[in-house]
């Protein structure tokens, strides 16, 4: 493969996992890579781990409010709404001083602290999981094993009832999968109807407030102002996403990896206790769900010795950071035992450093260690089937069987 071959736009190419091969190339011959696109503006990619971090942590220069996360531009003029504009109205998309004030209101519900509380729940949690598979010896592993912890803790944080888990289930993923044939879901849909599940659930609070972030939220005030509305709705939108979507896919990633490469698996069970906390970070770079982030310039700049215009959309490629051959000895190799390591899965540091993260790692300590106690022999049924999309590396479906047991 060389240059002319790259596009990172086709989706198609990342699900038959040909964007390592395309970044390996980029890494060696054009770290900082300029894109085309269909728009006619075209756009800069950085792939190595050094510079990702450099632009990650600065965030006065590259913006997070001015043209958003993602690679696609907004329209100039707001279209028919499909295109939900959350500039400077949903953390992710605020740049310090406002992303600050944010941050704040959020923040104290992802404390190690507040995760350590979590733990005892989300243990109990855990066995349940397990529980309603085991005797049957089969399961679709995403649905069925990935899928539910990160849920049921999200759920749990942000104050939505067990029962309707299922719904946000349903909305995250209708909001990330626009790029998968599969997905039939409307993103709009699904934001409306969240919005109005948030409304509801704010009543409620209002009325009889509990430990929550929504009863937080409903009560916040910044600058002596009550979150709007709009403000409200699309914190509950992005703690859905944000919590589902990543840890789902580092779990089925993680699965896949522990599966494909036995002795790994076999590691792992030998001594859960040394080596379950360096595993979970081997699965976090291996899958490194969030692939890349978009900034935009604020001011004219040099990178890598080329001028970079102010206004330049400039996306990082954490995928490409974390198998950066200068930084990580035998990238492509899945070793749980790997030290250091340095990944950027939660992102290069800087104010949008993952909020999740304290909570990510405990519940892939969790999971793991409940499968290696508890279905050892679990093996691959057949291949994964992987989202189509450039943004989120994804699992969709991961058949698994092992020898039937019993419920704890
Ligand atoms: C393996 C799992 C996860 C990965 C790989 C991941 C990755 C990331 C990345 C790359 C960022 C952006 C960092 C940056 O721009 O510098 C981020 C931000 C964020 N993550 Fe995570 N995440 C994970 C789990 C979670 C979980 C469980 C939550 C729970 C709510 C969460 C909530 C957030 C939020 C709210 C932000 C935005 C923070 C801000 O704008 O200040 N993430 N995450």
């Amino acid at each position: 493969m060389n240059l002319k071959d790259i596009d990172l736009l086709d989706a198609d190419r990342f699900v038959r996992m040909e964007h390592h091969e395309m970044f390996t190339v980029l890494r060696e011959e054009s770290p900082l890579f300029w894109h085309d696109h269909p728009d006619g503006l075209g756009f800069w990619n950085v792939v190595k781990h050094a510079d990702v971090r450099h632009v990650n942590r600065d965030n006065e220069l590259f913006s997070s409010e001015a043209g958003g996360i993602s690679i696609e531009n907004y329209a100039e003029e707001p279209d028919n709404g499909a295109h939900v504009d959350q500039r400077g109205l949903n953390m992710l998309y605020t740049d310090p001083p406002k992303h600050t004030r944010y941050r704040r209101l959020v923040n104290k519900g992802f404390t190690p602290r507040m995760i350590g509380l979590l733990e005892q729940f989300l243990a109990n949690r855990t066995k349940l999981i397990v529980d309603n598979v085991i005797e049957q010896g089969e399961a679709d592993f995403v649905g069925d094993l990935a899928a539910e912890l990160p849920l049921q803790a999200i759920a749990e944080i942000m104050g939505v009832p067990q029962e309707d888990r299922h719904l946000l289930f349903k909305w995250s993923n209708d909001l990330i999968g626009t790029d998968d044939p599969e997905f039939k879901g409307d993103p709009l849909v699904a934001a409306m109807e969240l919005y109005s599940y948030t409304h509801e659930l704010a009543a409620q609070r209002g009325i009889d407030p509990q430990d929550d972030i929504i009863t937080k939220l409903i009560n916040a005030e910044i600058e002596g102002d009550r979150l709007t509305e709009t403000e409200l709705d699309l914190f509950m939108m992005l703690l859905a996403v944000a919590g589902n979507e990543t840890t789902r896919n580092a779990t089925s990633h993680g699965m896949y990896a522990l599966l494909t490469h036995p002795e790994q698996f076999a590691l792992l069970q030998s001594d859960i206790d040394t080596y379950i906390d360096s595993a979970v970070d081997e699965i976090i770079r291996w899958a490194t769900p969030v692939l890349h982030f978009r900034r935009t310039t604020t001011a004219p700049t040099e990178l890598l010795g080329k001028e970079i215009q102010k206004g330049s959309r400039v996306v990082i490629w954490y995928i490409s950071a974390n198998r950066d051959e200068e930084v990580f000895d035998d990238p492509f190799t899945f070793d749980i035992t790997r030290s250091p390591n340095d990944h950027i899965a939660f992102g290069g540091g800087g104010a949008h450093y993952c909020l999740g993260a304290n909570l990510a790692r405990a519940e892939l300590r969790l999971i793991f260690r409940e499968i290696v106690e508890r279905i050892p022999d679990m093996r691959l049924a057949g291949e994964p089937d992987y989202l189509r999309s450039n943004f989120i590396g994804g699992i969709k479906r991961l058949p698994v069987i092992w020898t039937p047991g019993p419920k704890s």
